[in-house]
């Protein structure tokens, strides 16, 4: 199964909306028979993979799949059909699907036509490959990271809004790193005004480049901005009822697309359903503070990334992320599980969970 993990991650961020999976074939002696991973939508899956080299599996063969296989027709027929064709005997699997049109139905079928199906071997560890699938295909919303550059004092810019740089080159990289992660990456208008970010990943030979969004209510940004003026790739704009027809019209006809919901400053919940039909399985916010507070108010994240640096900022006036979040009880507060940390030359990276997640 640990190779079959090894050979799924082999496709990391690039099977979106499909889940990665890896699958490995055993002789009776232990010996690799075959293998194979998904590579992306469309392509056949690790099973396929991992089968297609043989007429029929040897009496004593053993599969291996990270993921309960499907059972349903996709773009691809069920793979749970192929098993049975190829006639293999036992399963091992490391984790159920959570797509509710497979969702434990797969396994059913099989050990109904006399397969030995195993279940939850290394269960975590296939489970948590699959971050962003298993939140989108349950939650019909795109997985949600938050992304900040901190002081040690948890302030995102000075008292005037400068914030470049806060974090060293380093880090910066690793924000690129993570902006490629995703399908796409969003910021509030004061950041946009602000900062004028490009909003791309620009390590070298990076080709494919995320959809950009910005969330300004009346939609009311520079139109000197990169945003605007950088086409390279979709540009997303969501905004409140209020917005003024001319404004709407203006940003279209600059090539950008306007999602205008159903109050004058749209639930971030609204916005994420919207991102979610237009194909954003991921989505790194990467604030300012008034727009992750909004986002962890509603309790809609489920990863954050701080780059935390040395320097202090110390000023009351200057914003701290996330912005207000208006809760009075310790009891109350919002509780992360810090994963993991890394250190990035003078900079520390906090990679954290949203606890109330539970599908991870
Ligand atoms: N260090 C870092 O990592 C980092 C990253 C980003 C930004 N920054 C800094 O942060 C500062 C900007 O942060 P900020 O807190 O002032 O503003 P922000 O979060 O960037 O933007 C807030 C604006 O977004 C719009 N918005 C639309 N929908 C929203 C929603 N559901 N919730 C919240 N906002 C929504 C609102 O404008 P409308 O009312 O017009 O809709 C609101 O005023 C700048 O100084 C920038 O340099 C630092």
């Amino acid at each position: 199964m640990q190779r079959a993990i090894q050979l799924a991650l082999k496709a990391q961020f690039r099977t979106e909306p499909n889940p990665i999976v890896g699958a490995v074939l055993v002789g009776g002696s232990g010996q690799v028979l075959s293998e194979g991973y998904h590579e992306k939508a469309g392509s056949p899956h690790a099973e396929v993979v991992a089968l297609s080299q043989h007429e029929t599996v040897p009496e004593d063969a053993v599969l291996f799949v990270t993921l309960e296989p499907c059972s349903h027709y996709g773009k691809t027929p069920p793979c749970t059909e192929l098993i049975l064709k190829k006639k293999v005997k036992k399963l091992i699997i490391g984790c159920q699907d959570p797509n509710p049109q497979v969702s434990g139905r797969g396994i059913d079928m099989l050990r109904r036509n006399g397969v030995e199906v195993t279940t939850g071997i290394c269960e975590t560890a296939c489970r948590n490959i699959n971050r962003v699938f298993n939140k989108h295909i349950v939650t019909q919303s795109p997985y949600l990271t938050i992304k900040a550059a901190i002081s040690l004092d948890g302030k995102i810019a000075m008292a005037s809004g400068e914030s470049q740089w806060i974090t060293g080159a380093l880090s910066r990289s690793r924000g690129h790193e993570l902006r490629s992660q995703h399908q796409a990456i969003a910021v509030g208008r004061q950041t946009l005004v602000h900062d004028n970010p490009r909003l791309t990943d620009r390590r070298v030979g990076k080709t494919g480049q995320p959809i950009r969004v910005v969330y300004a209510s009346r939609g009311e940004i520079p139109l000197d901005s990169l945003f605007v003026n950088d086409r390279q790739t979709r540009r997303i704009l969501i905004a409140g009822n209020d917005i003024q027809p001319e404004v709407e019209q203006r940003l279209i006809k600059e090539g950008i697309e306007v999602f205008i919901g159903e109050r004058s400053r749209p639930s971030v919940e609204w916005g994420l359903k919207q991102l979610y039909q237009a194909g954003v399985c991921s989505l790194l916010i990467e604030g300012g503070a008034e727009l992750i507070a909004s986002v962890i108010r509603e309790k809609a994240a489920d990863q954050l990334c701080l780059f935390l640096s040395g320097k202090i900022i110390g000023s009351a006036t200057a914003k701290s992320w996330p912005g207000e979040l208006g809760i009075e009880k310790l009891a109350d507060v919002p509780h992360l599980s810090i994963d993991h940390i890394e250190k990035l030359d003078d900079d520390l990276m906090l990679t954290c969970f949203f606890r109330r997640l539970t599908i991870n």
